[in-house]
């Protein structure tokens, strides 16, 4: 179908095609070029922080950042079950214990008051994970951390340009961490970023994203690392994206102020996002919807009409709990999270890259309406 609206499509209209040509004029295409210093700065002073090591992807961000903090064996690590895998699996690859909690129902971030209930001795971290466009209320579990000396993790995968009480996302963790998907708020194709003030911490990432190399012994290693640097052509794209985050957060809120606007006659069959919380507005990463409860249909069934219909979709995270690999390691057994399960059972988001036009939204609505009513 020629009209199809995607999910996700960046827009790339900026500096990019210059600098990546700089990239190339100039030779400089590996991870040792100019352009990743650069974008390491841009963004580490737009989110206030003293350090930033630029990385392959969101998800190795998170390893790197799990293995800096020293997690190991039988550590316990608190963490939303409403996430991508990419948060747990280095919890796991460690022998650390992934403690799930339960999503908050109306800003589906983790709900900060089931915290503190699932400290124990051996707990060593609290992961926050903002999701889909609104900041976790970081405070409390802040506060938390202080009080049983805990370390924290902040996936700000999602939360480019947001802020929490006026502070940026990416500013609260030990370690916090980026992603640079295409469907990110700012794109490098695949990318991500590490973030901290701590410059143990920072040395000990810059080491793990380069294998370990010993800084004057050359191919002499006295610890494990990983391959996960970022290339100059990434950098350069990620250096132009920057240049536009304040632009694109507008743009991302005009788009969901948009979607909210045209939506608020159908919402007997859908809850919408919040449009801001007492600590933030929106930034609408996606723009998601869950069915409500008394329809006897779900997101599945909207999904594939939609998609019948031309427009892109895709489902909310399915929680940790219920992964099967998860499950065959013997995790989280008779362990039930309702909140969660609901979101992921009934959430489901609707095209929001940011090269969509109000006209796409527009039309996305009229189908949504059309599927909905028909149902
Ligand atoms: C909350 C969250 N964390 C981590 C990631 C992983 O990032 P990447 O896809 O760059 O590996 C994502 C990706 O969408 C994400 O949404």
């Amino acid at each position: 179908m020629n009209d199809f609206i995607p999910v996700n499509e960046p827009l790339l209209n900026g500096n990019e095609k210059k600098y990546l040509n700089e990239c190339i004029d100039s030779g400089w295409i590996s991870s040792e070029g100019p352009f990743v210093r650069d974008f390491e700065k841009g963004l580490s002073s737009k989110v206030g922080r003293r350090f930033a090591v630029a990385v392959s992807n969101g998800s190795v961000a998170i390893d790197a950042a799990i293995t800096a903090l020293g997690i190991g064996l039988n550590d316990e690590v608190i963490m939303p079950t409403f996430t991508i895998i990419s948060c747990i699996t280095q919890i796991i690859r460690v022998g650390a214990i992934p403690v799930l909690v339960d999503s908050d129902p109306h800003t589906w971030n983790m709900d900060v008051n089931q915290i503190e209930g699932k400290i124990t001795s051996r707990t060593k971290a609290i992961m926050i994970v903002h999701i889909y466009g609104l900041p976790v209320d970081i405070d409390p579990i802040l506060l938390l951390a202080k009080k049983y000396n805990l370390k924290i993790i902040e996936d700000a995968a999602e939360m480019h340009g947001q802020t929490y009480k006026g502070m940026p996302c990416g500013s609260f963790g030990d370690i916090s961490t980026f992603s640079f998907y295409p469907n990110k708020h700012i794109t490098t194709g695949e990318g991500g970023m590490i973030v901290t003030d701590d410059e143990y911490l920072y040395n000990k990432c810059q080491s793990l994203r380069n294998l370990c190399f010993l800084p004057q012994k050359r191919f002499i290693h006295e610890d494990l690392g990983w391959n996960m640097r970022m290339t100059n052509l990434q950098a350069a794209v990620g250096v132009a994206q920057l240049e536009r985050l304040d632009e694109f957060v507008t743009k991302k809120r005009l788009m969901g102020a948009l979607y909210t606007e045209l939506l608020s006659d159908l919402m007997e069959y859908v809850d919408l996002p919040l449009v801001k919380t007492d600590y933030a507005d929106n930034i609408y990463w996606v723009y998601g919807l869950v069915l409500k409860d008394n329809l006897n249909y779900n997101a599945e069934v909207v999904m594939s009409k939609l998609a019948a219909l031309g427009v892109g979709t895709r489902p909310f995270f399915y929680s940790m709990h219920k992964q099967p690999v998860l499950r065959q390691m013997g995790l989280f057994e008779n362990e039930i999270y309702p909140v969660a399960e609901r979101l992921a059972e009934r959430g489901f988001y609707l095209p929001s890259g940011m090269a969509l036009t109000e006209t796409q939204i527009r039309i996305v609505v009229d189908r949504l309406r059309s599927v909905l009513t028909g149902l």
